[in-house]
């Protein structure tokens, strides 16, 4: 099932990264850049931010005021700022949920990836109530909502004593201190642990991507400020609790899981949101990956040369002093939990050589399932009896698109874990003892190594440009890299195969989109108008779920009514006054006259509107003494008219009738928001 929910994925990705290669280029296409790109958003968030704060007032009073001054007043830097620091959340949650998706249809999050992945997981428990306090901040319609909202979601966690969502029913409920911690939560809180649990995430990576090519920084930036530009971010009209507006324009990236709590208690909402964050979790065991030997060092061959340590893409190996008394400094150490047996150490071991045929071909470092000596084995099988004089040795790998459909009378094929598993000296062995006429080493597209830096590691090796270099006296004429995506790429691959072989065996005209018969095969080249095109496009989608569909709290032609309180019941025994022999019995640091048992009654409440109950409830006191205040808070939605309020509470254990009541000829009109206090002073109900 896995896997093919994964190739259906890979399949979906694949095609729009090929057009986009088109567009982009090889090196520079947003789709091989995703994580990197993310955090490029968060930068452009994060300056924004600062420019933001240092305008924005932290109090109830002159918080929308300060944003509307940016927006209108200051359209031109202030509201520039704005719009790209609301759009550049947004972009950065695009690319994080294809960032997820990718990792995750190219089986990239198992066997021992599992730590980048699942400390993905805290990063979007960061990331999103980063984005809802911001919107909470601008203190307009919708932060009321979502204000309102989430401190709902917070009441139904057992940590509050008191209702937070109380603070958001009226004006004057609502204090600056409030919006202080607010505003603290969101602009040093959140982002202090945002930078700190990236830093995690990537730190087990060796050579992190963090930051996408400049040309991919300045096209995101560009669309960025184009999108500010055409459509500035607005606010949605002052807070104002007595009004519930008609729709609101959701930010759907951020607010996705609010519309659910229309329909679901908050409890429910927050299993769900646990329960799929488990799930997240536990998705590299689902089923385990099964792991291949990982790489095996022997200190016979190792020289400590180190370059094992400088290739590895996840950080397995270590330098340690050496242990068997070699005149070497140190020697290779591999950590088994960190080891995903790609080979790429191999492939960069100076040992690691076909060509060793005194001794037995044991380099410094090798992989017990595919030794390098297997492979020489295997191309040895795999060219024999080849026909012609174009013959070809095609190596694959695990990541590309499986050769073997090429296999011919003149195509030999051999199938390696990554590209970069191959030392560069087997080239110069195929070439130089004649088993083929010419070597394709077809490996993951551009910046898509299914092993991270196997692509490139290989590129730079066949460019000499890294060790260990392709040898001078090899013919570059004769090889070919090809790097195409795996399934939707055949095509291209077949026809630059086709015209490798052809370039054996006649002069060959290199041109674009075509194989060349040089190191670095199909190279696309950015084109401006279709890169232009594509960012267009992802501005387009990151500004579009922001403001569509938009969506009602009520339905049309409905009210709500607000029940909200803090009483305390009376206490369940009366205070008794000791006697002095009973006060003499005291230490007499503890002799108080009066003995008073903490204990409250439960406050008993009951709402209806023309004989209907709505509500009904036993609040007991909070607190571990059960000595505290009993809050009540409900949210009704009812269809506008007139009604016959009732509202009774008791606070005496009584049986029967209430100790406090109103009645109350009440017409709620659409759209309105009624609040019903108790007023603890009057002792009585309040209607606002
Ligand atoms: C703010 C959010 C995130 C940012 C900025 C981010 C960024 C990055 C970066 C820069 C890399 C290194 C890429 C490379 O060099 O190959 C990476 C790797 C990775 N990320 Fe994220 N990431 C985020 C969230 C997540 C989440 C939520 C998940 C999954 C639940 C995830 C899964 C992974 C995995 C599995 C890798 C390892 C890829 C590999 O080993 O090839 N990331 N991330
Ligand atoms: S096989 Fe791959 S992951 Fe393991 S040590 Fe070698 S380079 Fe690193
Ligand atoms: S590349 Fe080979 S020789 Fe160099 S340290 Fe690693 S195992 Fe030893």
């Amino acid at each position: 099932m896995l896997k093919i929910i994964q190739k259906v994925g890979q399949l979906s990705f694949e095609l729009p990264q090929r057009w986009l290669d088109r567009a982009f280029g090889n090196t520079l296409n947003p789709l091989r850049h995703l994580g990197a790109l993310t955090i490029f958003f968060l930068w452009i968030v994060l300056i924004s931010g600062i420019w933001i704060t240092i305008f924005f007032h932290t109090s109830v009073v002159g918080a929308f005021e300060s944003v509307e001054y940016m927006t209108v007043d200051q359209w031109y830097l202030g509201g520039v700022m704005r719009s790209l620091h609301r759009y550049a959340s947004d972009a950065a949650i695009v690319t994080l949920v294809l960032h997820i998706l990718k990792e995750f249809v190219f089986d990239r999050h198992r066997s021992v990836r599992w730590f980048s992945w699942v400390t993905g997981v805290p990063l979007l428990w960061l990331l999103i109530p980063l984005g809802i306090t911001g919107y909470w901040l601008v203190w307009d319609q919708l932060a009321l909502y979502v204000a309102l909202v989430s401190s709902e979601m917070l009441d139904a966690l057992p940590i509050f004593t008191d209702s937070m969502a109380r603070n958001f029913l009226s004006a004057d409920a609502l204090s600056d201190r409030f919006f202080t911690l607010m505003a603290f939560t969101h602009i040093i809180g959140l982002p202090t642990f945002l930078i700190f649990a990236i830093w995690i995430h990537v730190f087990r990576i060796n050579r992190p991507k963090i930051n996408p090519p400049r040309k991919v920084m300045a096209g995101a930036l560009l669309s960025m400020l184009t999108l500010s530009l055409v459509y500035p971010a607005l606010s949605q009209g002052r807070a104002n609790p007595a009004l519930v507006p008609e729709s609101l324009a959701l930010d759907w990236y951020y607010l996705a899981i609010y519309p659910l709590l229309n329909y679901w208690p908050p409890a429910t909402v927050w299993v769900l949101l646990i329960g799929f964050s488990l799930l997240i979790c536990i998705a590299p065991w689902l089923p385990p990956a099964r792991n291949p030997a990982v790489v095996k060092i022997d200190l016979e061959n190792c020289n400590g040369c180190e370059r094992c340590v400088e290739d590895c893409p996840f950080g397995a190996i270590e330098m340690a002093p050496r242990s068997d008394g070699k005149k070497y400094a140190s020697e290779a150490v591999v950590d088994a939990a960190l080891c995903l047996s790609c080979g790429i150490c191999v492939g960069s071991c100076p040992t690691a050589t076909p060509f060793r045929t005194r001794s037995a071909l044991s380099p410094g470092i090798d992989l017990p399932d595919q030794s390098v000596a297997t492979v020489r084995d295997m191309v040895t099988e795999a060219t024999q009896g080849l026909e012609g004089s174009r013959r070809l040795v095609i190596f694959g790998c695990d990541g590309s698109n499986k050769p073997e459909k090429f296999i011919d009378t003149e195509t030999a094929v051999v199938n390696l874990t990554c590209m970069a598993q191959l030392p560069p000296s087997f080239v110069d062995w195929v070439l130089s003892r004649d088993l083929a006429d010419g070597v394709v080493l077809q490996g993951c597209a551009h910046n898509d190594c299914q092993y991270r830096l196997g692509a490139k590691w290989t590129e730079q090796r066949m460019h000499r440009q890294r060790d260990p270099r392709l040898r001078k006296r090899v013919d570059v004429e004769k090889l070919a890299l090809l790097w195409s995506e795996p399934w939707s790429d055949f095509p291209n691959t077949a026809a630059a195969i086709a015209a490798f072989r052809d370039t054996l065996s006649a002069p060959y005209k290199i041109s674009d989109h075509e194989t060349s018969a040089r190191v670095g095969i199909r190279k696309h080249r950015l084109r401006p108008f279709g890169a232009a095109f594509a960012w267009i496009l992802f501005a387009a989608v990151s500004v579009v779920f922001t403001i569509w569909p938009r969506f009602s709290q009520l339905a049309e032609g409905n009210a709500i009514i607000s029940l909200t309180f803090s009483h305390a019941g009376q206490r369940v025994e009366e205070c008794r006054k000791l006697t002095q022999e009973e006060l003499n019995k005291l230490p007499p640091n503890m002799r108080k006259p009066t003995d008073c048992p903490r204990e409250r009654h439960p406050v008993d409440v009951l709402f209806s509107t023309d004989g209907n109950v709505l509500y009904e409830q036993s609040l007991l006191p909070s607190g571990f003494w059960k000595d505290g205040e009993s809050t009540a808070y409900y949210r009704m939605e009812l269809p506008a008219g007139s009604y016959e309020l009732f509202i009774g509470m008791s606070d005496s254990g009584r049986e029967e009738g209430f100790d406090y009541s109103s009645q109350t000829e009440f017409t709620l009109s659409e759209g309105q928001h009624v609040v019903v206090e108790f007023d603890n002073l009057q002792k009585t109900f309040i209607f606002r």
